[in-house]
């Protein structure tokens, strides 16, 4: 199955009680399905209900951004959200939701296959941390998973919403640029071909010095 065929099997998704509370779209995800870099957030609102695009509010231009002070740009990466569908009146996911939809959230990660995944607040970064754990807590560092790296931020309606917060979001995507150019090569040129892009190669930090003596 392609990012495609699994887009199209979720468009008119019954599997779970948003579908009957006012949902206008699925929100699948938008970007490039070879991204080296995902941001997943929570779900969509309003405006991204009406259009079938993640982040294209307030939220988004917000994120929009916040991607450019880290170098990235929207078409290089790929957004989804952890739910699919809006929760009426932006209520927060609840836990069926979240249990019904998460298994396409894997799926889009495991065909796109980032190096790296910024989960955008506490849902996202509960949900593919699998941990309770407040985002305040995780932020801005990175944590090596099995297949690829998560790397928690604040969300940025919560910076919409809570001014104070935006300095810190803004000083964590600097943080995460610093990531990303640590851990991008820039390929061997090689006679007249064309210089490859550089690439995203993320090694795992080193284990500890083992203690010989205990
Ligand atoms: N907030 C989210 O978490 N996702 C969106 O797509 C828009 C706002």
């Amino acid at each position: 199955m392609t990012l495609l065929d699994l887009s199209k099997s979720l468009h008119n998704c019954d599997r779970c009680k948003l579908a009957k509370l006012g949902r206008t779209h699925v929100v699948f995800g938008v970007g490039n399905p070879h991204a080296s870099v995902m941001f997943v957030g929570e779900a969509p609102g309003f405006n991204e209900d009406q259009k079938g695009e993640p982040f294209v509010g307030a939220a988004g231009k917000l994120l929009n951004d916040l991607l450019a002070s880290a170098g990235l740009s929207r078409d290089e990466i790929y957004i989804a959200n952890v739910i699919k569908c809006r929760p009426p009146n932006n209520r927060d996911p609840e836990p069926d939701e979240v249990e019904t939809c998460k298994p396409f959230l894997l799926q889009q990660i495991q065909m796109i296959r980032p190096k790296l995944v910024c989960t955008l607040g506490n849902w996202a970064t509960q949900t593919l941390l699998e941990r309770k754990v407040g985002i305040s807590k995780v932020k801005a560092q990175a944590f090596y998973m099995k297949d690829f790296v998560i790397f928690p931020l604040l969300h940025p309606a919560a910076a919409l919403h809570q001014g104070n917060l935006l300095d810190t979001l803004k000083e964590d995507f600097k943080k995460l640029k610093e990531f990303l150019d640590r851990n991008t090569k820039l390929a061997e040129p090689t006679s007249a071909a064309p210089a490859p892009a550089p690439t995203l190669q993320i090694e795992p930090p080193q284990p500890a010095q083992m203690d010989l003596f205990g």
